[in-house]
């Protein structure tokens, strides 16, 4: 495979989305072609899992079930996406991505790193060739969302402790894939953070 895979991770309002738009831009301003993609999601078999995901009425789905709907998404995505993009010599960048599995169900809903990597099995042949973490604490990154209750999903009115766990877990994960997962700073200016995150990607472009 050619091309180049980019995965954002972050809490809930880490500014994750905000980074991507102007990445994107910058990218595309550059001259290269760039598909911008999130998880779960990006395609549609996978955006009908995704309501089944967080849907706020499906308080009864296990943990399993969550994990294992979460990886049956990432397949459809990748491969009607994000293979064919990166063959075709694309930048794909996604909102989320393996690590977000690994971090939510595997760390925070408590079912081992090993068992969710196992439920992805078929996706570890597809790892991000980098992966941006936005690190911003819970209480700052839910303060910033100021969302309504009703404009909430299933997995954003999980409780702070979550939330915590999920904070916690990224730190863990950027810890196990050192070469891979870059931290930067999310507390920073927007504009901070993005020109850091720019740098490095065009770095990644030389080589
Ligand atoms: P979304 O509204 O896209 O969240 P955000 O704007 O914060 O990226 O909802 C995705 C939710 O799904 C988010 O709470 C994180 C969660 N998630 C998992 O728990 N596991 C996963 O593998 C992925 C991709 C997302």
């Amino acid at each position: 495979m050619r091309g180049l895979f980019i995965s954002f991770e972050g809490g809930e309002g880490s500014g994750k989305t905000t980074i991507i738009d102007g990445l994107v831009k910058a990218l595309t301003d550059a001259g290269y072609e760039v598909v911008r993609t999130r998880e779960p999601g990006g395609v549609m078999i996978a955006e009908e899992i995704r309501n089944i995901i967080l849907d706020c009425k499906n308080t009864a789905m296990c943990s399993e079930t969550e994990a294992l709907l979460y990886a049956a998404s990432r397949m459809q995505h990748l491969h009607e996406k994000v293979i064919p993009a990166l063959k075709a010599n694309k930048i794909v960048i996604c909102d989320r991505y393996l690590d977000s599995s690994l971090v939510y169900q595997g760390i925070a809903r408590g079912l081992g790193i090993d068992a969710v990597l196992n439920a992805n099995c078929f996706a570890l042949n597809y790892l991000p060739d980098k992966t941006f973490f936005i690190d911003v604490k819970p209480e700052v990154g839910l303060a910033r969302l100021g969302k309504r209750q009703d404009k909430m999903d299933r997995l954003d009115k999980e409780c702070i402790s979550f939330h915590q766990k999920v904070y916690d877990g990224y730190k863990e994960i950027a810890n196990r894939y050192k070469e891979r997962i870059v931290t930067v700073d999310g507390t920073m200016s927007k504009e901070a953070v993005l020109t850091d995150v720019k740098e490095k990607v065009f770095e990644l472009l030389k080589k």
